[in-house]
């Protein structure tokens, strides 16, 4: 079926073509959560020279916790949005007084980290503990919204909350790593905003918006 042939082609094609990315060298919950942050509002090649000094300054969560706040800030110099860089050693103040410097693997304390909103704590869970969580952020709205063809708006609540029903529901058991790092691989290198590369797209056969000829005009975003 339609649903089936999408998570089992798209995980296949992810294992053969992944990017060789810093953060996914080692399946530390700690990368994994300053990974995500940094690639909110970040492109992957800024992200990468960034997140290797972070890590290397600050390896470990203490070492966050307990740095001076203008190291955090200078370290973060140059990647924008610094409420993010001061929010990250709130967060890791707390994950040290609270969880013994250990990122929680629980839905309710990931949620309780300052910064960390619906998609990074779907993102920490499932790629850092393989737990069956959706992590929609655009780039994963933009594929479901193409390949299942929605035409609701983006930018309306009700319509994330839809696609991260949806995006569960398409996790293979015990895939949840793999396969949410598929769908965001394949927004980032295939099914792209401007012109997606439909030909190359491991999943194309079945994308309802290429049979109807409107991927380009999906998703369906007003403006704010
Ligand atoms: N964008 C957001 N999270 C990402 C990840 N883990 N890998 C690549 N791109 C991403």
């Amino acid at each position: 079926e339609v649903k089936q042939f999408f998570s089992y082609h798209l995980l296949e094609w992810y294992q053969g073509q992944k990017r060789d990315l810093p953060w996914r060298r080692h399946r530390n919950p700690y990368y994994i959560w300053i990974s995500e942050i940094m690639l909110q509002q970040t492109r992957v090649d800024t992200v990468i020279p960034y997140f290797n000094r972070f890590i290397e300054r600050f390896p470990t969560v203490e070492s966050l916790a307990d740095a001076p706040e203008e190291d955090v800030l200078k370290c973060w110099e140059g990647l924008g949005y610094y409420s993010r860089a001061r929010n990250i050693q709130h967060a890791a103040k707390q994950v040290k007084e609270l969880y013994g410097g250990q990122v929680p693997n629980d839905r309710e304390a990931v949620f309780s980290l300052k910064g960390v909103g619906p998609y990074t704590a779907g993102a920490i869970l499932s790629i850092a503990f393989n737990r069956p969580e959706p992590a929609v952020d655009g780039n994963v709205m933009r594929v479901l919204s193409r390949y299942f063809l929605i035409e609701d708006d983006i930018a309306k609540g009700p319509t994330r909350v839809k696609m991260e029903r949806l995006a569960a529901e398409l996790i293979p058991e015990g895939e949840a790593a793999s396969f949410n790092q598929a769908l965001m691989e394949l927004g980032a290198l295939v099914c792209t905003p401007k012109s997606p590369s439909c030909l190359t797209c491991p999943v194309m056969e079945h994308c309802a918006a290429r049979l109807a000829g409107c991927e380009t005009s999906l998703p369906v975003k007003t403006k704010a």
